[in-house]
């Protein structure tokens, strides 16, 4: 089969969050699977695509209102990332840094939509599925059956959407609606939803199979979806949940190069111990104590503003038997508030606050615990790769984390859940993981050494895909 990915990230191309690792690893694992897969997005200016060699191969020109621009597809020559990877570069919009955040980012993908389009028109062949990630490129199944330029051609082809966030849905003005390419005008309302140009929503309604990226979070859409709940009840007969993998060539302890000390289940105990160390000594904190680490963007989703309390409170309520270590960025005053608290709690917490892959990957081989208090979690990546290196996840009850981590408390539980995002539950579950540290080491060596045998790899995911697309031939 042949399935072109369209999105707005690819690890390590261009990542934000988990979209990006997402979109990094399942084409990589259809290939090996024996199918064709590519992947089609933004050519942004990232070190990516100045340190390797590409091809041109297809250069076209668009109207977008009264707007005119050109575009031009390269390919990555070397297929080094295990599948075809072609950018789409357009001057003036997609020639930017930072892959979100500009005031023209609905022109900017608006733009890359219609390119992509256009592109997949002039092909000699027709692929057998466009399987599309997200808002960013969800007007794509309206634009092939509805938009008069492509309608003849690609209406046919089978059309996926995987929904990894559906807080984010892309809302257009309808005073905008001339930037789409020329529609059957009668079809306006597969694009609107509450008198917006809604791109999630017009994906759900017009794709042909909707997915999201775990079960649980199918389920939660239905009763709050920032808007949607009543589209994903009356789309639920397409919908499926199928739980994201984790690339286990990427991540990986036992071969791990952004961490100091590799280490397998039997060397699980010194291996982390060696890079705890390397993070204590970084940050100023205690080995010898056990370290939480929070990883992940600085937003409501994440709970991530209940941190400042929730980890004062832990620190004095439990005489500062534990340590905190953050990583992330988002809202600034949260940045700030973060910041300052590495003077106040000097030698039992300390944050970096900004992106940093090698730093993440220390802190998931060296941490003794990942928290994770989500408000709303599609899926999560973080806590699969914590139980990887051997990390306890402590994680809210909520989406792709009730799917992916049992309690301590359960039969061959491994992790800590609660079941509000609230600091009360935060610091009782501190006490849980202290306590485990502490005073339940046999528990404790088991957790570890059997949560890092546990399979999230892509492997069955990926073919679950494959299954869903099978089914729309
Ligand atoms: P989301 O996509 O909602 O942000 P996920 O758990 O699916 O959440 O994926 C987050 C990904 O982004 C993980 O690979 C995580 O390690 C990474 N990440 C998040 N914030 C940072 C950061 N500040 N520095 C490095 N990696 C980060
Ligand atoms: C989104 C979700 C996250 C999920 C990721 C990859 O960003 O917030 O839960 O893991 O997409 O699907």
């Amino acid at each position: 089969m042949e399935i072109i990915h369209v999105a707005a990230e690819c690890y390590p191309v261009a990542k934000a969050g988990g979209l990006g690792d997402v979109v990094g690893a399942l084409p990589k694992y259809q290939c090996e699977l024996g199918h064709v897969a590519k992947v089609v997005m933004p050519m942004y200016r990232t070190k990516f695509l100045y340190n390797n060699d590409w091809e041109l191969v297809h250069e076209g020109t668009r109207t977008m209102g009264p707007h005119f621009f050109n575009y031009s597809v390269i390919k990555e020559k070397t297929n080094k990332l295990g599948f075809d990877l072609y950018l789409v570069d357009i001057n003036g919009l997609l020639d930017r840094e930072k892959i979100y955040g500009y005031d023209d980012d609905t022109e900017r993908f608006l733009a890359f939509q219609s390119a992509v389009c256009d592109w997949l028109n002039k092909w000699q062949h027709k692929p057998d599925v466009i399987h599309c990630h997200d808002h960013h490129t969800g007007l794509i199944p309206f634009m092939v059956k509805y938009c008069l330029e492509f309608k003849d051609r690609l209406a046919d082809i089978p059309t996926v959407l995987t929904v990894h966030n559906a807080q984010y849905q892309g809302w257009i003005g309808w005073d905008k609606h001339n930037l789409l390419p020329a529609f059957d005008s009668w079809k306006w309302g597969m694009l609107d939803w509450n008198n917006t140009i809604n791109p999630l929503a017009s994906a759900v309604k017009c794709a042909w199979k909707v997915t999201t990226v775990s079960n649980s979070y199918l389920d939660e859409l239905r009763g709050a979806a920032n808007g949607l709940e009543n589209l994903f009840n009356y789309e639920q007969g397409k919908s499926s949940g199928i739980l994201n993998g984790i690339d286990t060539h990427v991540w990986n302890p036992e071969t791990d190069s952004m961490i100091i000390k590799n280490y397998d289940t039997e060397l699980v105990e010194k291996g982390k111990l060696k890079n705890k160390k390397e993070l204590a000594g970084q940050f100023g904190l205690d080995p010898d104590k056990p370290l939480i680490s929070f990883i992940g963007r600085l937003v409501g989703e994440k709970a991530a503003d209940l941190l400042p309390e929730a980890i004062s409170q832990a620190i004095y309520q439990h005489h500062g038997k534990v340590n905190f270590l953050v990583l992330g960025s988002g809202d600034p005053e949260l940045e700030d508030r973060l910041d300052q608290m590495n003077h106040q709690f000097n030698g039992y917490y300390n944050s970096y606050i900004g992106y940093s892959e090698p730093l993440s990957h220390l802190m998931y081989a060296g941490s003794d615990f990942l928290l994770m208090p989500s408000r709303v979690e599609p899926c999560g990546l973080n806590q699969m790769y914590a139980l990887r290196y051997g990390t306890v996840p402590m994680v809210r009850n909520v989406g792709g984390l009730r799917d992916t981590v049992s309690d301590m408390g359960d039969w061959q539980g491994v992790g800590i859940r609660f079941d509000q995002a609230s600091v009360w539950d935060i610091t009782y579950s501190v006490g849980r993981a202290i306590d485990l540290y502490q005073n339940k080491p046999d528990l404790y060596s088991w957790m570890r050494s059997h949560m890092m045998t546990i399979d999230h790899s892509w492997d069955s995911s990926a073919q679950q895909y494959i299954d869903l697309y099978a089914s729309l031939r």
